[in-house]
């Protein structure tokens, strides 16, 4: 069952998504070459914390972080390590907050220093395909049109999407219905309406779309070992079109 947010439930969730946009924006600002992927995830702890506001994936099914930092072929849930960022990775961060009783959540792909031209193809084809996905969220609309325009928008550019992983609607919980695939066919499923609000977040491979799960029970990764991308946007579906709750300024 989809629940549909009054304004003034909206209005809560843009303020947990202002936080954690702001603290993504100074994560981006942190990674670089030299830096651990554990060393962002303690700020990010420590930033929201200073802002009264709880990190939402904090034991969240166990879940031990604050942060998930995805690293190259690691398509998402990575674990902040030790591990030490190096010039060419390309890093995923995705973050959530819990603040006044609603969530917010976001992520972005950041890269190290200069990468490769497969790679900044890639980052720029999965935040397009974020920003397409968006523009579909329109009270009259389907489900189906969100999904299929970021679908269409990767395979154009030679990439693959992941199936085994799905948006979903955010709210008094992180996750809600409707489970929001990056596949799909225009035209189908559940009905757009003013109110929904929705988390939607494309996750793209550069070879097969298929994953496999690391033995540490969270991360996973790309089947054949290629680089994996992921943005992130909770945005609210309103009747003058998508509204990005999540926007970095
Ligand atoms: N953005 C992810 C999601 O919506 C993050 C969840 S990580 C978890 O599913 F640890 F909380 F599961
Ligand atoms: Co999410």
């Amino acid at each position: 069952m989809v629940i549909l947010k009054q304004p003034s439930e909206i209005e809560k969730i843009r303020e947990s998504n202002g936080i954690v946009a702001e603290i993504l924006a100074e994560l981006k600002e942190k990674v670089q070459e030299g830096v651990t992927t554990l060393e962002l995830d303690r700020i990010s702890e420590e930033l929201v914390l200073k802002k009264g506001a709880k990190p939402a994936f904090k034991g969240y099914r166990g879940y031990p972080f604050s942060l998930c930092a995805s690293i190259n072929e690691q398509v998402i849930h990575g674990l902040p390590s030790q591990r030490v960022l190096t010039e060419g990775d390309i890093v995923g961060l995705d973050f959530g907050v819990y603040y006044h009783g609603y969530y917010g959540d976001a992520a972005l792909t950041v890269p190290v220093g200069k990468i490769s031209k497969e790679a900044s193809m890639l980052l720029k084809a999965t935040e397009e395909s974020l920003d397409r996905a968006i523009q579909e969220a329109t009270v009259g609309n389907r489900l189906g049109d969100i999904s299929a325009a970021v679908q269409k928008h990767v395979e154009a550019e030679g990439f693959s999407v992941v199936r085994d992983f799905v948006g979903h609607g955010i709210g008094r919980n992180l996750h809600e219905d409707p489970q929001i695939p990056n596949y799909g066919i225009k035209g189908r499923g559940v009905a757009l309406k003013a109110g929904m609000v929705l988390a939607i977040e494309p996750m793209v491979n550069a070879g097969t779309y298929k994953v496999r799960m690391l033995t540490d029970g969270w991360t996973a990764v790309t089947a054949d070992g290629r680089l994996s991308a992921h943005f992130e946007h909770t945005i609210a579906i309103t009747d003058h079109g998508p509204e990005i709750l999540s926007r970095m300024q």
